[in-house]
C-alpha cells in the first residue's frame, strides 16, 4: 500500500497554481498533519473557474425555496462565478482580508453558498453557524474565533416558521463589540434594526460593486495548509470546539469521496438535504459537488411542510438522481405512512445515501423499498466534522450494502478497533472503540486557538491513532457497523450535542442545584435528551418548572438542544469522590431498572431507588 502515491495521483486532477513538493508529513503525537506541502491553489478556482469553459451554462446550484409557490432559482456555473466574484469584492470593500474570520449565520439560500465561496476566494476563513443556535452560542463562537465580520439575513423561513436571524445576531453582538461589520441579506423582510457604522445591506453593497463596473476578483493564492474554514462541533466538555480544515487536503478528499461514494456521473442532480451549517452541507452540498462540476440542489425548507411529501415532490420536480439524507428524516417520514408517496414517481433516483447517525434496519428497508423501489443502492456513510469527508461507506453499486452497516473503509483509510487499554482488537466478529491509524487528506488539523485541545481530544487516548469517539462492531466479513458514541456526546436527530453543554445550560437556571444529562433511545430522533435535575425553585408546579428549564436551554444553546424529559430528583448517584455515576442514570433513562451493576461504591445507594420510582 502506498497512500502517498495514491493521493498524489488523485491530487493531480485539480488545478494548482503551483504543484506540491511533498505529498505528506505527519505525526499523531503533536499532532502535525500536512498534505500536499508547498502546493499553491484556491479551492474556488477548482469549484468554479476551471469549469467555465466546458460547463459554464450548466446549472451549478438549483435552489428550491421553502414555499413551493415561490419561484425556484437556478444558477449556472457562470452565474455562480459572477456572484461569488461580486460578493468577494463586497467583502474586500468592507475590509475583510486573507486570514480574517467571517461568521455566517444565514438560512438555506443560494447567497449562503455564495458567501462561503466568496470567503474562500479571498482567503478569509468562514465559520458557518447553524440557524438553530441561540445568541449565546453565537457569541461564544464569535469570541472563540475572534470573528470581526458577520453575514446574516433579516430572517429565515423554515416550514411555517420565520426565524428572526438578524435579531438573534443583535443579541449576540451585545457581548461582541469587536465585530466591525454585519452584512444583512434581505430574505423575509422581517423588521430589523440596522446599527449605524456597523450594519450594511447585502443588496446595497452589491450595487456599489456594480457601480464600480463589476471588477474581477482574482482568487487569492493559498498555501495547501492555509485554513479554509472553522466549524464548531460539540465534544465531551462544555465548550464547543472549532474544527479547522485546510485548503488542499479538504478539497481533494471531499471531491474524491463525492465522486466515488455516490458514483457521480456527469449530469447527475445531487440532493443533499443537510443544512450548510453542518459539515455534511459544507462537504456534500458545496465543495464536493461543485469541485466535481455537478449540479447541487439546495433546499430551504423542511421535509414535512407543507406536507410530508415535500422531499418526494422535490425529487420529481428536478429529476433528482442522488438523494442523501439523515436516518432521522427517514424515520419521521415513515411515520406518515405511504400516503405522501401517492402520485410520486421517484423514477429519476439512482442512488440513496444516509449520514449522521446509525440507521436501524426497519428504516433502511423502508427507504430501500418505498423510495429506492429496490433498485437504488443505499450508501450508509460514516464520518464526522473532524474527518471532513466520508471515511467508511459502501460505494454505490460497486461494493455491496448491508443494512445498518457502513461496511468498508474508503481506499486509503485504515480503521482499527481498540479495547479500553488501547490494545488493538484484531480478527472479525469483534467490538471496540473505533480509531484510524493513518491520516487521510481532510483529517482535522487543529482546534482553533487551542492545539493542545485537539491533541488531548483526538490523539491522546490511544497512541499514534486518531480516536473517533465512536463504538464499532466488525462482522465476520470485516464490515464495520457504528454502534454510537462512547463519550458523553449525544446524537439527537443527527445533531451532535454534548451532555456537559446541556448540563451547563440547565444549571444556569436559578432554581437548579445540579443536573445530569444522558441520552435514551428515541424512535424518531435516534437519541432523546433525558435530564435528571435537583431543583429548589420557587413555584411548586413541576410542569412550569420544566418549561422554564427548557426555555433556559433554548436561550443558552438553542432550540436544537431542548430536553425531551426532565425528571426532578432528590439527589444524584455519586461515588464517594463526588463523581456522578452516569452509567446508572443511562440505564434508568433507557428503562433498564434491574441489573444496574455495582451500586455499593455509591455515597447514598438509596437515592437510586428514589430515581427509579420517579422515572418518566
Ligand atoms: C455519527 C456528521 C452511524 C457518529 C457527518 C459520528 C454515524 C457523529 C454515521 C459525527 C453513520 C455519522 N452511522 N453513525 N453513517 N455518520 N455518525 O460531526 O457518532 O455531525 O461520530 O458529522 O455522527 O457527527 P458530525
Amino acid at each position: 500500500m502506498d497512500p502517498e502515491g495514491f493521493w498524489g495521483d488523485i491530487a493531480g486532477h485539480f488545478y494548482w497554481r503551483k504543484r506540491w513538493d511533498k505529498v505528506l508529513e505527519w505525526n499523531f503525537r503533536d499532532p502535525k498533519v500536512e498534505w500536499f506541502i508547498g502546493g499553491r491553489l484556491n479551492i474556488t478556482e477548482n469549484c468554479l473557474d476551471r469549469h467555465l469553459g466546458s460547463l459554464g451554462n450548466k446549472p451549478a446550484i438549483i435552489w428550491e425555496p421553502n414555499d413551493p409557490e415561490e419561484h425556484h432559482r437556478v444558477l449556472t456555473y457562470r452565474e455562480l462565478h459572477t456572484k461569488v466574484v461580486q460578493f468577494a469584492n463586497v467583502l474586500k470593500n468592507n475590509g475583510v482580508q486573507k486570514g480574517d474570520r467571517v461568521c455566517l449565520y444565514m438560512g438555506m439560500v443560494p447567497e449562503l453558498a455564495i458567501a462561503v465561496l466568496a470567503c474562500a476566494r479571498i482567503g478569509a476563513i468562514h465559520s458557518v453557524i447553524f440557524g438553530g443556535f441561540s445568541a449565546q452560542s453565537i457569541a461564544d463562537r464569535l469570541m472563540d474565533a475572534q470573528a470581526e465580520y458577520v453575514i446574516t439575513c433579516d430572517g429565515a423561513y423554515r416550514g411555517n416558521k420565520e426565524i428572526p436571524l438578524k435579531s438573534v445576531i443583535d443579541d449576540a453582538l451585545v457581548q461582541c463589540r469587536f465585530v466591525k461589520r454585519v452584512i444583512v441579506l434581505t430574505r423575509t423582510r422581517t423588521p430589523v434594526s440596522m446599527i449605524k457604522g456597523r450594519d450594511v445591506w447585502w443588496e446595497d453593497e452589491i450595487k456599489k460593486v456594480e457601480t464600480m463596473g463589476n471588477p474581477d476578483c482574482p482568487a487569492e493564492e493559498m498555501d495547501s495548509e492555509d485554513p479554509l474554514f472553522i466549524l464548531y462541533t460539540s465534544g465531551s466538555t462544555g465548550k464547543p470546539k472549532g474544527v479547522v480544515h485546510t485548503c488542499a487536503g479538504y478539497m481533494v478528499y471531499t471531491n474524491y469521496t463525492f465522486v466515488n461514494t455516490f458514483q457521480y456521473e456527469p449530469g447527475d442532480i445531487h440532493f443533499c438535504t443537510a443544512d450548510i451549517g453542518w459539515i455534511t452541507g459544507h462537504s456534500y452540498i458545496v465543495y464536493g459537488p461543485l469541485s466535481a462540476g455537478a449540479t447541487t440542489l439546495l433546499f430551504e425548507g423542511i421535509p414535512t411542510w407543507p406536507d410530508a411529501g415535500r422531499f418526494w415532490e422535490v425529487v420529481d420536480k428536478y429529476k433528482v438522481n442522488v438523494l442523501y439524507t439523515a436516518p432521522t428524516a427517514i424515520r419521521s417520514l415513515m411515520g406518515f405512512g405511504l400516503g405522501p408517496l401517492q402520485g410520486k414517481q421517484l423514477s429519476s433516483l439512482k442512488v440513496l445515501g444516509t449520514v449522521g447517525e446509525p440507521i436501524n434496519e426497519e428504516a433502511w428497508h423502508w427507504y430501500n423499498e418505498n423510495i429506492g423501489k429496490g433498485r437504488c443502492p443505499i450508501v450508509d456513510t460514516w464520518w464526522q466534522t473532524e474527518t471532513g469527508g466520508v471515511l467508511i461507506s459502501n460505494m454505490a453499486g460497486v461494493t455491496p450494502a448491508k443494512p445498518s452497516y457502513a461496511t468498508l473503509p474508503m481506499p486509503g483509510v485504515q480503521p482499527v478497533l481498540v479495547d479500553e487499554n488501547g490494545k488493538e482488537i484484531t480478527g472479525n466478529n469483534v467490538s471496540g472503540n473505533l480509531c484510524i491509524r493513518f491520516p487521510w487528506p481532510s483529517i482535522i488539523r487543529t482546534t482553533y486557538g487551542d492545539h493542545e485541545r485537539c491533541r488531548t481530544n483526538y490523539f491522546s487516548a490511544y497512541e499514534n491513532m486518531y480516536f473517533t469517539g465512536d463504538g464499532c462492531y466488525r462482522d465476520e466479513e470485516g464490515n464495520y457497523r457504528i454502534t454510537g458514541r462512547v463519550d458523553d456526546v449525544l446524537n439527537v436527530s443527527g445533531h451532535r450535542i454534548g451532555t456537559a453543554e446541556v448540563e451547563n445550560a440547565i444549571n444556569m437556571h436559578a432554581g437548579v442545584v445540579e443536573s445530569a444529562v444522558v441520552g435514551y433511545p428515541h424512535d424518531i430522533k435516534g437519541q432523546g435528551i433525558y435530564c435528571f435535575v435537583i431543583f429548589q425553585g420557587s413555584h411548586g408546579d413541576e410542569n412550569l418548572n420544566r418549561q422554564d428549564i427548557t426555555q433556559t436551554v433554548s436561550r443558552i444553546i438553542g432550540p436544537i438542544a431542548k430536553p425531551d424529559k426532565i425528571q426532578f430528583v432528590p439527589g444524584l448517584p455519586k461515588t464517594r469522590s463526588g463523581k456522578i455515576m452516569r452509567r446508572i442514570l443511562r440505564k434508568i433513562a433507557e428503562g433498564e431498572l434491574e441489573n444496574l451493576g455495582d451500586t455499593s461504591t455509591l455515597l447514598d445507594p438509596a437515592v437510586v431507588d428514589e430515581i427509579k420510582k420517579g422515572r418518566l
